[in-house]
């Protein structure tokens, strides 16, 4: 039998959740202060503004433990609030029990899946984590979310451009029939 590549492993996970009354998602960072929760905040607004935020729940979490009960890091939310998303997310670290909670989970960096992967307890929990550049038009050039906890303001504008393509075009698949 023909074994599936990455990109038919993917479509079939994603196609598996399009008959589920609600879908659920954690995108995962390491820090869980920038990248994660301005996904989370983009996702959560694209769901909104479609009217379909009763089918989603949207979390998001982080692989380390440096900030937990924190706000979005202060850049983070200021640049996030100028597009119109209001970040209140409080950090958390990502748990064993979040891979039966959740149907996918995105991991930003390649860093992050490796931890994810460590983490998963089952090869069909392992089969959850997806990559988020996965659905970035720009992933061309981007094959992460590059951090932008050590750079300037375009660091910050990057991350929320990758995030707003990635979190449309993965929201678009979810709803394909
Ligand atoms: P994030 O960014 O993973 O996008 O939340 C970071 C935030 C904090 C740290 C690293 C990355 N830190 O080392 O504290």
């Amino acid at each position: 039998m023909a074994t599936l590549n990455n990109d038919q492993k993917l479509i079939k996970t994603i196609k598996s959740l399009h008959d589920k009354e609600k879908i659920k998602i954690l995108f995962v960072c390491l820090g869980n202060i920038c990248r994660s929760p301005a996904a989370e905040g983009v996702m959560k607004a694209i769901v909104d503004n479609a009217g379909d935020s009763a089918r989603f729940e949207i979390d998001s979490a982080g692989t380390g433990n440096y900030h937990i009960g924190d706000l979005p890091d202060k850049r983070m939310r200021v640049h996030a609030q100028r597009r119109g998303y209001s970040l209140t997310h409080r950090c958390r670290q990502v748990r064993e029990s979040d891979f039966d909670d959740f149907d996918l989970i995105v991991a930003i960096d390649a860093s992050n899946r490796r931890n994810l992967q460590l983490l998963a307890p089952s090869v069909e929990a392992e089969h959850k984590i997806i990559m988020m550049a996965n659905f970035a038009d720009l992933a061309t050039k981007y094959d992460h979310i590059p951090d932008p906890y050590y750079e300037g303001a375009e660091g910050f504008e990057l991350v929320l451009d990758l995030l707003e393509s990635a979190c449309d075009n993965l929201y678009r698949l979810l709803r394909q029939n």
